[in-house]
């Protein structure tokens, strides 16, 4: 399986998946692109490090259409069948999530269906919850909506920040994301509904 990761940051969520990868976690599975859409993506300069191809696409001053038929572009260009989101800070379209979607996930830092969308990890902090974690889930036209592969728990402490909740949240992400990708490529799962399910015989 051919992975494309899709950044906007620092990439540690990459960064672990590749390691996985290079460690041999993750069996048939090799990282074919990283991809940023911000030009100094501190991520960019870490897959190259680890000697993976990175580009930035960067899409500002960009319309969506374009800047979305140019990522298409280089993930078939690198022949890539599984695309991770991994803080990519882009709202995607129907028509490319209508493409990807079924070889395409992405990690949330909380509990599906709670705190979707921007800060995560603050809104489970201001809302008083005392469990969190992260979602890795398929993606569909849905901002956070798609089906969950895997979800991975946390404690909220009293003496929480949003900083301290999000390293602790962070630390779930790396797992969740390598035994998500893990899981979809077995393929011993199936989507049944909403529930990702191991696929019988
Ligand atoms: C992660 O918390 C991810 O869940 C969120 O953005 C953050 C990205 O971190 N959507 P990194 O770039 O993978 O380090």
């Amino acid at each position: 399986t051919r992975i494309g990761i899709l950044i906007s940051g620092r990439g540690s969520n990459a960064m672990a998946i590749l390691r996985a990868v290079q460690e041999g976690r993750l069996p048939g599975c090799e990282i074919a692109v990283v991809i940023s859409n911000i030009a100094g993506a501190g991520g960019i300069e870490a897959a190259r490090g680890a000697g993976v191809p990175a580009v930035a696409l960067e899409s500002k001053g960009r319309s969506r259409a374009e800047h979305e038929q140019a990522v298409t572009a280089l993930l078939e260009k690198f022949r890539v069948d599984l695309v991770c989101l991994a803080g990519y800070m882009r709202l995607l379209s129907a028509e490319f999530t209508q493409r990807w979607g079924s070889r395409m996930l992405n990690i949330h830092p909380s509990l599906l269906p709670a705190f979707a969308g921007l800060h995560a990890q603050r809104q489970a902090l201001e809302y008083g919850a005392q469990v969190t974690g992260c979602t890795v889930h398929f993606v569909n036209e849905v901002m956070d909506g798609g089906v969950i592969v895997l979800q991975r728990t946390c404690e909220i402490l009293p003496e929480d920040t949003e900083d301290t909740l999000s390293a602790r949240v962070l630390r779930e992400e790396h797992q969740a994301y390598v035994e998500a990708i893990a899981r979809v490529v077995s393929g011993e799962y199936e989507v049944v509904g909403r529930r990702y399910l191991k696929s019988e015989g």
